[in-house]
């Protein structure tokens, strides 16, 4: 059901942890699985990504998704950590089932929210940054109240 790369980063988690006085840190969690994920960021003063740690309070593969998303952002930038979507961090884990692809949503959805609160700290604004959500179902909940 999972892929190796999977098994890796979740029997064996990278940059698991926190920083102290990070430069932004955000949290976001799934209401349905009730998962949790933490990313804190340190980001210097030309806007690089030197150190990023992750405490994930939920499944698997939302542990290793959080692992992989550190990886992929550390020594970018602000604007590459952007890029980093659930698709890249699905890509590079070689594919999640299904059922798991929201875990790889709150990896992105969290480098997000560290990065607004970077962002909001320091006065200023990134391109294409929208405002994090705190839930990210938050949307489909809406539909599903609609559609009762
Ligand atoms: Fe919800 Fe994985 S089952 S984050």
């Amino acid at each position: 059901m999972y892929t190796k790369k999977v098994m890796d980063h979740f029997s064996n988690p990278r940059n698991m942890g926190e920083i102290e006085n990070p430069s932004g840190v955000g949290t976001v969690g799934n209401a349905k699985c009730g998962d949790i994920m933490r990313m804190y960021l340190d980001i210097d003063e030309n806007g690089i990504i030197q150190d990023v740690k992750f405490k994930t309070f939920g499944c698997g593969a939302a542990v290793a998704t959080s692992s992989i998303a550190t990886e992929l952002v550390k020594g970018k930038t602000v604007e590459d950590a952007l890029k980093v979507t659930n698709k890249a961090v699905m890509e590079a884990l070689d594919g999640l089932p299904p059922v798991k692809v929201h875990c790889s949503l709150l990896a992105e959805e969290a480098i997000h929210a560290a990065l607004w609160d970077y962002a909001e700290k320091k006065g200023i604004q990134i391109d294409g940054l929208e405002k994090p959500k705190s839930d990210i179902h938050e949307e489909e909940e809406e539909r599903d109240k609609i559609s009762y």
